[in-house]
């Protein structure tokens, strides 16, 4: 339960990037030696993929505070998982799962929870069975995913029909084990944490604008890596703050890949006041400290340019749209109706529930802003819509409940503690 609030004012820091702590694990298990892990995201999807590796033999232990220590002996010491593996909330950990597993010609069924087990995985399992590896699905298309064993797969040329960093890397890390090289071309640009993170463990990975390729049979070398702080997780500040004139809030070590910083351009476009400061580079990946000054958001037709750059941060960008000036449209976003939740409809539902004015169209919806009257929104167990609900208290005359919050914790342990320390006025309670 969240009673109105005003501002967010201080200093905070946000856990580390999901994404990257999800292929720090992967890489560094088959790497050959011992890689540190700093900064790595203690959340519950991140850590279904750490566990996923020690239940396959490698030895990974844990230090506290993001500090992952894996002990690599290459792919070859791998062993086959004697039971089923537990993916959680996680397309991520499931999807690249999947493309590296069937390379590496290991056998294994992957599932995870209700909404897991209710995504479409046919968009990884077609170009991995083109490959030759045989991952079957559910009817559905989707899990639990059967990795059966073949013949070394493959390289092959993929043209993605969706804007997936997920799609593009699962085939990439099941060409890191097939025959020739793989390319895997993309309509927009989307996530390149894959390409980067390969390249500090000694891939070579050829990018050529929106095309990837990598050459089989190249063995991943340990080293040391520093995951920043998750700008997807940052993205609920970013709204609260540059929503409400009074704020003043600074979020550190941020990471400012250029893949994912599109809610910062969205915000600005919209009137936003972020200033990026102290930008620095760590473990291949551009990091910075925002300054974030509330103003008046106005309503904007987001470019669709920028939705692949920020899918993840749609949720919380409704919430700045509810809160502006005029009208937002957003289009081109289809794919937000199959992440954790359906993320369109779930946002329009618990934005109306609120009192915001939106409409939800097949690939975005259109929002006009006004002060939200409170009351009862359904996360429907997404983490993100969660945390977006939460910022809605910021522009709200009356109390909100959020519902089924408990997936907070896939991505953002702690979320409650830092929202309330920089301003929110958040109550836990058991009932969901
Ligand atoms: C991710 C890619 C995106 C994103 C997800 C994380 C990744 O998914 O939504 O949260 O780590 O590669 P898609 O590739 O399905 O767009």
């Amino acid at each position: 339960m969240l009673e109105p609030a005003t501002e967010l004012t201080g200093s905070l820091k946000v856990p580390g990037d999901k994404s990257m702590s999800h292929r720090s694990i992967m890489f560094g298990a088959i790497a050959q030696g011992v890689t540190e892990v700093s900064g790595f995201l203690e959340g519950e999807d991140s850590l279904h993929t750490l566990e996923a590796f020690q239940a396959m033999g490698v030895r990974i232990e844990r230090g506290g505070d993001g500090a992952v220590t894996l002990y690599g002996q290459g792919v070859s010491a791998l062993i086959p998982p004697n039971d089923p593996i537990y993916l959680g909330n996680s397309g991520t950990g499931m999807r690249l799962l999947t493309g590296l597993l069937a390379g590496m010609n290991i056998p294994a069924v992957l599932t995870g929870d209700v909404s897991l087990n209710g995504r479409p995985m046919r968009r990884i399992t077609d170009p991995l069975s083109r490959m030759g590896a045989d991952v079957g699905t559910a009817e559905s298309g989707t899990p639990p995913l059967h990795i059966r064993q073949t013949k070394q797969l493959c390289g092959i040329e993929y043209t993605c029909p969706m804007a997936s960093a997920q799609v593009k890397s699962a085939v990439l890390l099941a060409g890191l084990h097939a025959n020739g090289v793989t390319t895997v071309h993309e309509t927009a640009v989307t996530r390149d944490h894959t390409e980067r993170m390969l390249r500090g463990f000694g891939v070579e990975v050829v990018v050529d604008g929106l095309s990837a390729s990598i050459r089989g049979g190249q063995q991943l070398n340990a080293t040391s890596l520093t995951v920043p702080g998750d700008i997807s997780s940052a993205a609920f500040f970013l709204v609260g703050a540059s929503m409400t004139p009074g704020s003043n809030l600074l979020l550190t070590g941020v990471g400012m890949n250029p893949t994912r910083t599109g809610v910062i351009d969205i915000l600005t476009l919209m009137g936003a006041n972020i200033q990026i400061t102290n930008q620095r580079v760590t473990g291949g990946e551009p990091v910075a400290d925002l300054q974030v000054i509330g103003a008046q958001l106005q309503g904007i037709h987001v470019p669709e340019k920028l939705v692949s750059l920020a899918i993840d941060e749609f949720p919380a960008l409704f919430v700045a749209a509810a809160s502006a000036q005029g009208e937002t449209i957003v289009t081109g976003a289809e794919e937000l109706r199959v992440k954790e939740t359906d993320r369109i409809q779930v946002m329009a539902d618990g934005l109306r529930a609120l009192g915001a004015n939106i409409t939800d169209t097949p690939d975005g919806a259109h929002i006009i802003g006004k002060r939200l009257l409170g009351g009862t929104a359904d996360s429907c167990g997404d983490h993100r819509t969660a945390m977006s609900f939460a910022m809605a208290s910021l522009i709200s005359d009356g109390p909100i409940t959020v519902l089924d919050c408990d997936n907070v914790n896939t991505s953002f342990p702690g979320f409650s503690q830092i929202a309330g320390a920089a301003g929110l006025h958040i109550v836990e309670t058991n009932a969901g």
